[in-house]
C-alpha cells in the first residue's frame, strides 16, 4: 500500500480526486492538505472537509498556504469554472469536521521524517505548500518516495492563458522551486489531463447508484461540465485533471513519461509557462501519453465507491 498525502485547493475535480483516493486499497490516504488556487485555503479546508463527510471518511485535513510563495496574495479565483464556493453552488452547511491544528508545510516535514522514504506527496493544486516545506527542512527532499503533481502544460497549451496551466500561473514561483529540487517528480499535467474527459453520460450511473455521494458527484460534475462546454463547446464533459494523478499513483502504467528538464517562465506575458527540455538537470518524469480509456474505467469503478 502507497502511503500518500493529497494536496488540493478542492475544487471540484479535486473533489473527485479525494473521493478515488479515499475508496482505493492501494493508497493510504494519511492527511489532505489544502492550499489557495481555485478558491481560497480556507474554502478548500472547509470544502475537502464537506466532501469527506459526503464519503463518510476520516482523513486527517490539515490547511496551507494563504498566498503565493513570493507575489502575495491572488486576488482572483477560478469561480467560474468550479463554483462560488468551488463546489458548484452545492455548499448548504458547514462541515462537522474540523480541520487539525497546524499548517500544512509542517504536517508534510513531520510525515516525511516520520515515514522516511515512503511518503507519495500526490500535488493537484499550487505547488506553495510543497515548496514552503522544503524551504524549512530541505532535508526532506531525499526522504520523500515521490510527488506525483497535477500541473503544467508542456507539449499543449494553456488552459487560464494561451501558454500556462491554472496550478502553474497560480504560483510559478513555486512550481519553478519545486521542479528544481532535484525530487522524485512525475508531472501530470494538460498534455495528458486533455485526454481524459469524463463523459456527461457516465453521470447516469452516479446518479442510479442510490448513494447520497454519488448524487453530488453527479450533481458537482455537472456545473464543472457546464463551464467546460463554456470554454470548449462540443466537448460534451470535463477533463479528469486531479483525479488522473490519483491513478497514477495508483497504476503507473496507465501513462507513458520522458524525463525532461522542466522550468517555469516567472515573467511577462508567459508566466506560468512550463518549458520541457532532454537537456540539463535536475529531470522530472513529464507525462505525454495516457491510456485514457482504462483510467476511465478504473476510475468509474472507484468514484462513489460502486
Ligand atoms: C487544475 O486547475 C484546477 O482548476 C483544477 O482543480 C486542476 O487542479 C487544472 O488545470
Ligand atoms: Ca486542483
Amino acid at each position: 500500500m502507497k502511503r500518500i498525502i493529497l494536496d488540493v485547493d478542492t475544487g471540484i475535480d479535486d473533489s473527485m480526486a479525494i473521493a478515488y483516493a479515499a475508496h482505493s486499497p492501494e493508497l493510504e490516504l494519511l492527511g489532505i492538505t489544502t492550499c489557495f488556487g481555485n478558491i481560497t485555503a480556507e474554502e478548500a479546508t472547509r470544502n475537502s472537509l464537506t466532501v469527506l463527510e459526503k464519503l463518510g471518511k476520516q482523513v486527517p485535513v490539515i490547511q496551507g498556504a494563504k498566498e503565493t510563495l513570493c507575489r502575495g496574495e491572488r486576488d482572483h479565483y477560478a469561480r467560474t469554472v468550479h463554483g462560488e464556493d468551488g463546489l458548484g453552488n452545492t455548499v448548504q452547511h458547514a462541515p462537522r469536521g474540523q480541520a487539525k491544528e497546524g499548517h500544512a508545510s509542517d504536517f508534510i516535514i513531520e510525515q516525511v521524517k516520520r515515514r522516511p522514504h515512503e511518503i507519495t506527496i500526490i500535488s493537484v493544486g499550487t505547488l506553495t505548500n510543497l515548496a514552503l516545506a522544503i524551504q524549512k527542512d530541505p532535508g526532506i527532499v531525499s526522504l520523500i518516495h515521490e510527488v506525483i503533481v497535477m500541473g503544467g502544460a508542456v507539449t499543449v497549451p494553456g488552459n487560464v492563458t494561451p501558454y500556462g496551466e491554472a496550478n502553474i500561473v497560480a504560483d510559478p514561483e513555486a512550481a519553478a522551486f519545486v521542479f528544481a529540487a532535484g525530487l522524485p517528480l512525475t508531472l501530470v499535467g494538460l498534455d495528458v489531463t486533455m485526454q481524459t474527459l469524463l463523459p456527461k453520460s457516465h453521470l447516469e450511473a452516479w446518479r442510479a447508484s442510490g448513494k447520497a455521494e454519488g448524487m453530488f458527484f453527479a450533481d458537482i460534475a455537472e456545473f464543472y461540465m457546464g463551464a467546460y462546454e463554456s470554454f470548449y463547446p462540443g466537448i460534451g464533459g470535463c477533463a479528469l485533471h486531479d483525479p488522473l494523478a490519483v491513478g497514477v499513483a495508483i497504476d503507473r502504467s496507465l501513462v507513458e513519461a520522458q524525463p525532461m528538464r522542466v522550468t517555469v517562465v516567472t515573467e511577462g506575458e508567459q508566466t506560468g509557462r512550463t518549458v520541457g527540455s532532454f537537456e540539463g538537470e535536475p529531470k522530472i518524469n513529464v507525462c505525454l501519453k495516457v491510456d485514457a480509456d482504462r483510467f476511465l474505467a478504473h476510475f468509474m469503478s472507484r468514484i462513489v465507491g460502486v
